[in-house]
């Protein structure tokens, strides 16, 4: 059977495909996105198809990969980049890689919290630059997590990581919203509210839901002229979910006081974006799940759905749509 493997992938997850002998893969050996007509061509006539989530998996691609296709596996939790309906339309299994990603996604959005609301990056520039003259009652002040309302958008599997670690940080109480209540949030005394109260109540609002219809654009103007002036706003789900001209609206206005992103639209974000300009927005590389342990695991993972979808056999992680 053939596969076509859209980027380099981290060793761990070639030696199980090789190591399987059921199938010929062929690979954009680069660690740059294939371009879409070598995505076109090298998925031709594939039975599997292990992708990430740059590339974007539509009817054409579908197309382009024909009837043989049985399995496409991506590299990510997220599956925003494939068109769903027709993949479901035309019977093909969808590995992904739930779970082996919450740990890192969650601590990489604790980083990026203090990092934003303690002005970290602002401190490192300011010692490097000589803007550091004595020590001054004021200068470089931000929010502490202590006594705080935190509000988390989207209490899932990386939600609930998230609330989990900051929860010792003292925070006072837990709010989250989303499309249900989750048994599973007493356990930090999670509160489910409507998104109203958890925008208009929290001191940092946290968002790590899926990008859908009914997400897209959920933060906009009027999401953020309900935020205190002094909170904090962290995304690190997609960028998408997110009206960044009214994100930069509001930080520029003062209407809220700092944000912290790891994902963007586009990726990457232009070096001459508004957003860089401001001292008030941390902006990250979509690093979420970048630490090589749990890279590597995702790659094994990702080897084993597309093998268990080329095999008729269960997949450890699939996709159920
Ligand atoms: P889960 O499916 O466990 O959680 C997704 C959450 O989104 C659910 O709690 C769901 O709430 C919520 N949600 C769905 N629709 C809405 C809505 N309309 N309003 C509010 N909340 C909604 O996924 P994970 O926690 O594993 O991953 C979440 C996302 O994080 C991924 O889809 C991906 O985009 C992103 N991600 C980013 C990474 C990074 O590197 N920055 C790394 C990994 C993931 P409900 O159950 O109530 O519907
Ligand atoms: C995902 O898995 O969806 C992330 O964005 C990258 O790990």
């Amino acid at each position: 059977m053939k596969v076509f493997i859209t980027r380099r992938i981290p060793q761990e997850g070639m030696k199980i495909l090789s190591q399987a002998g059921v199938c010929k893969v062929s690979l954009w050996d680069s660690d740059e996105p294939v371009p879409r007509a070598e995505l076109l061509k090298g998925v031709a006539g594939a039975h599997g198809l292990l992708c990430l989530l740059s590339d974007k998996i539509d009817t054409e691609v579908l197309d382009a990969a024909g009837p043989n296709l049985k399995v496409i596996s991506t590299l990510s939790v997220g599956f925003d980049h494939m068109a769903m309906d027709e993949i479901k339309k035309r019977g093909v299994r969808v590995g992904y890689t739930p779970d082996v990603l919450t740990d890192a996604t969650a601590e990489l959005t604790v980083a990026l919290l203090l990092a934003t609301a303690r002005r970290l990056p602002e401190g490192v520039v300011e010692v490097k630059n000589g803007g550091w003259s004595t020590w001054k009652p004021l200068w470089l002040c931000g929010y502490g997590l202590s006594g705080s309302t935190v509000g988390v958008i989207g209490l899932g599997r990386i939600g609930m990581a998230i609330a989990r670690r900051l929860k010792p940080f003292g925070v006072k109480r837990l709010l989250y919203s989303g499309r249900t209540a989750k048994s599973y949030a007493a356990e930090v005394e999670g509160e489910y509210v409507p998104l109203d109260t958890l925008v208009s109540e929290s001191d940092f609002v946290v968002v790590s839901c899926a990008l859908t219809p009914e997400t897209q654009g959920l933060c906009n103007k009027d999401f953020f002229s309900k935020m205190k002036n002094t909170a904090v706003f962290i995304n690190t789900s997609r960028g998408a979910v997110v009206n960044q001209e009214d994100l930069y609206q509001a930080l520029s206005s003062g209407q809220i006081a700092c944000a912290g992103l790891d994902v963007t639209t586009p990726e990457p974000l232009p070096t001459n974006h508004p957003l860089l300009t401001l001292n008030n927005c941390v902006v990250l590389p979509h690093i979420g799940s970048a630490t090589y342990s749990t890279r590597g695991i995702m790659a094994e993972l990702a080897a084993n759905n597309l093998l268990a979808g080329l095999q008729d056999t269960d997949m450890p992680s699939e996709l159920k749509f």
